[in-house]
């Protein structure tokens, strides 16, 4: 696990986004890795413009959404579908649909899409690269404290922490997702590679014991050190406070 401060959101953002964008070129079938959440607004706005400036094919790309929140359909501006479309999709025009995946909150049988989510996943091969956020108690995708570490993706319910930090995207706080379908940490952990990205204070304690901590599920992102390829980014904020 390499640990990098590259100072600030913004470089951090554009040095994910070149990465993407030699994977995308280097195999225009790529299996990408994605996250949604404010940690990775900058990613999608830098990418979709380097994207478009080198003239990307990006049609054959096949991405993969770590999450979505159950009752959230696509036309939801809250559900990470939108979050995606606006963000990312609609920003070239060539995205394929039927390559771009995003479990559905609103599936009648949220079991059986989450079986066929992890079917699907398992069926592209392994991820070149899955980009991550981290929840300020530590989880990855949506999978909380003592979540094991063989787990797959399924309907998972968020902490009240997980919540409170959700909810300053919402106006009621009654409107705030209980639950999730997440893909699991063995889920994650099938990519060829993997880059965690975390700014600011509220990620202090998190990134602090990720890296100087044990491996041990009450951490989900502590399974990254059974990884052997993963790169933490993060801001100077967070690396001065834990170096
Ligand atoms: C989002 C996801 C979550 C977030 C995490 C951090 O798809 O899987 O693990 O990455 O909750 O969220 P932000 O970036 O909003 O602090």
């Amino acid at each position: 696990m390499q640990l990098y401060n590259l100072r600030n959101k913004q470089l951090a953002s554009q040095y994910v986004a070149i990465e993407f964008l030699k994977q995308i070129k280097a195999r225009p079938d790529a299996v990408l890795g994605l996250a949604t959440g404010s940690t990775m607004t900058d990613l999608y706005t830098q990418l979709s413009d380097l994207l478009n400036a080198n003239h990307v094919d990006v049609s054959g790309v096949r991405t993969f959404n770590l999450d979505e929140y159950v009752g959230a359909g696509p036309k939801d501006l809250h559900s990470y579908y939108a979050y995606m479309h606006q963000r990312f999709f609609n920003q070239n025009e060539q995205w394929n649909e039927d390559n771009i995946y995003i479990p559905s909150g609103v599936a009648e049988d949220l079991d059986q899409e989450a079986k066929h989510y992890e079917d699907a996943l398992k069926a592209v091969g392994q991820p070149d690269i899955q980009i991550l956020g981290i929840g300020e108690n530590g989880h990855i995708g949506f999978n909380e404290p003592g979540t094991p570490f063989d787990s797959q993706t399924r309907v998972v319910d968020l902490t009240p922490s997980t919540m409170h930090a959700n909810s300053v995207h919402f106006k009621h706080s009654e409107d705030v997702p209980k639950q999730a379908l997440s893909m699991g940490l063995s889920s994650i952990m099938r990519a060829k590679r993997i880059i965690l990205l975390a700014f600011g204070d509220k990620k202090i304690d998190a990134i602090q014991r990720l890296v100087n901590g044990e491996t041990t599920e009450d951490l989900p992102a502590s399974i990254l050190h059974n990884h052997d390829n993963v790169e933490i980014i993060v801001d100077d904020v967070i690396y001065q406070a834990i170096k």
